[in-house]
């Protein structure tokens, strides 16, 4: 079956089954490896996009169901300025270790920003608790959540 995607800004076509996962058709077909497969079962985080302003885990959402809705990945927001003011403030609390979580942690607090852009730290907590991080330690994370909210003042 045919599908037109709204990728990053971008339409693409892909044929294949609507219930394929949309983690695999991301980053098969599309090559978007910036994604990735942690749990492959709703509950990691690792695979977080947002569809329109909302945060969601492409490894739990069927191909059909997201047929001509905006859909953005890392590789799309890494080309914002607030990715950068996100990435900076993840660089200056030591919040990536081996930045596995990263990509879909960097979703996650965009989709945080976007509803709440002076979030306290429990609130942080609370929008990431879906993303699970194996080796940096939350609390690095939510202090570079705080600087980028503070430092991207007017960007979201
Ligand atoms: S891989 Fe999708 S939530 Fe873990
Ligand atoms: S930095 Fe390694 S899992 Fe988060």
């Amino acid at each position: 079956m045919k599908f037109t995607l709204m990728l990053n800004g971008e339409q693409r076509d892909f044929d294949c089954e609507p219930t394929r996962r949309l983690l695999d058709l991301l980053r098969g077909d599309a090559g978007l490896t910036g994604v990735k497969e942690g749990c492959g079962q709703g509950e990691c985080g690792a695979c977080s996009i947002l569809l329109g302003d909302r945060l969601v885990n492409s490894c739990m959402v069927a191909v059909g169901q997201v047929a001509d809705r905006p859909i953005t990945t890392i590789e799309g927001y890494s080309r914002t300025t607030r990715f950068a003011v996100l990435r900076d403030a993840f660089g200056k609390a030591g919040a990536v270790q081996c930045g596995f979580c990263t990509p879909g942690m960097i979703m996650a607090c965009e989709a945080l920003l976007r509803q709440n852009n002076r979030p306290r730290a429990p609130e942080i907590r609370l929008a990431l608790a879906g993303n699970l991080c194996r080796c940096t330690g939350y609390n690095m994370i939510v202090d570079a959540v705080e600087t980028a909210a503070r430092e991207g003042k007017g960007l979201w």
